[in-house]
């Protein structure tokens, strides 16, 4: 006879285990663009660009600087500062916009180029992903489904910038970071406050253009999504810090997306950080790197000296979706 579903039993999912981050790794591509390049072909000027949105370079991958190569570099770093093997891995997941397939099969590849036998999954999240890429490893390690995960953000958005857009050509940029996530003995991310309005989905979009033989672009209503992120992003980071019980004196570091230095200065002001905060300015020579902004801007800010080991950074991603996620880390 068969045993009924009230008879069969399973252990439960949660492992209770608190989980940190163990490493962080990242990798800017070789070339950097000034705006008076981008200006050769962009109806704009140097001053305007740096005016509006506080960049004055970015770098651009070449093309042997791809999402596999560029992702499994910054893993690679972010696994030797963990001190572990590609076999201590046992989930990778990585934030992307900008790989062609739309797939799991990027993860894989990063996987198969580290070595790590482990199955991959994409995080679809857009500049949001690497957030709640964390948020899914501290998952995965508190409830034991996995030992250590890689989260990896990792972007080529040359690749689906027009070049003649005025609103975005100037704007966005190529590069990886990632970060390990394992368990500790204290917990090193804290909850998260994450959300979407599809509502608002049209106001950043990448699809095939039909005139542009079915090459995806990315299109944004930039000015909305400037007024949307000043307006609604001072309480998602408030809320963030609430439910850390924290306060905006407590953290070490602002590190918001580096989406425009107008928007990350303004959501500053707004929250009310105290002077001893650090924010993050990656943004004025790395340009919007998408789901690897937040890690790159981690990393500058170590290399700088301005965020210590062991120190906390509230950390919030945001953009198509419109999406956006926020929460406390503590740095390795
Ligand atoms: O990562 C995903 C999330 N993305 C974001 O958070 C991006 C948010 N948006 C932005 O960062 C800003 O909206 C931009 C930097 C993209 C644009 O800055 P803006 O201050 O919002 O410009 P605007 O679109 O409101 O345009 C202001 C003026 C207009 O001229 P008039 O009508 O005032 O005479 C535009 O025609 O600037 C003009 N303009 C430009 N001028 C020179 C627009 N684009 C350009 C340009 N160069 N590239």
């Amino acid at each position: 006879m068969h045993s009924t579903e009230t008879e069969r039993t399973f252990p439960p999912a949660a492992g209770n285990r608190h989980a940190a981050l163990l490493g962080i790794g990242t990798y800017r591509p070789r070339r950097i663009v000034t705006n008076e390049e981008i200006c050769r072909t962009l109806d704009s000027s140097p001053d305007w660009i740096l005016r509006r949105s506080g960049i004055s370079t970015r770098p651009f991958a070449q093309s042997d600087e791809t999402l596999v190569e560029m992702g499994a570099t910054a893993a690679g770093k972010a696994l030797a500062e963990a001190g572990m093997a590609p076999t201590d891995v046992d989930q990778i997941l990585v934030a992307t916009m900008s790989d062609p397939y739309g797939t799991d099969r990027l993860a894989d590849e990063i996987g198969r180029r580290l070595g790590v036998a482990a199955r991959g999954w994409q995080v679809s999240a857009a500049c949001s992903g690497f957030t709640v890429g964390l948020t899914l490893a501290a998952s995965l390690v508190g409830s034991g489904a996995a030992r250590n995960c890689l989260v990896i953000g990792v972007e080529r958005m040359s690749d689906i910038i027009d070049p003649h857009d005025r609103g975005t050509a100037f704007l966005f940029s190529d590069g990886a970071g990632a970060a390990v996530v394992g368990s500790a003995a204290e917990p090193g991310i804290g909850p998260v406050v994450w959300g979407t309005e599809p509502e608002l989905a049209d106001l950043i979009t990448v699809l095939p253009e039909p005139e542009h033989d079915g090459h995806p672009y990315l299109r944004m209503k930039g000015s909305s999504v400037f007024r949307w992120a000043v307006t609604s992003l001072p309480g998602v980071v408030t809320a963030a810090l609430e439910r850390s019980g924290l306060t905006a004196a407590d953290v070490q570091a602002f590190v918001p997306h580096q989406a425009n230095l107008r928007i990350i200065e303004s959501v500053a002001d707004s929250v009310g950080f105290p002077e001893h905060v650090a924010v993050a300015r990656d943004v004025v020579d790395q340009g919007n790197a998408s789901a690897a902004s937040i890690p790159l801007a981690l990393d500058r800010m170590r290399t700088s000296g301005t965020l210590r080991g062991g120190g906390l950074a509230l950390v919030v991603g945001f953009g198509a979706g419109l999406s956006y996620a926020a929460t406390v880390i503590r740095m390795p």
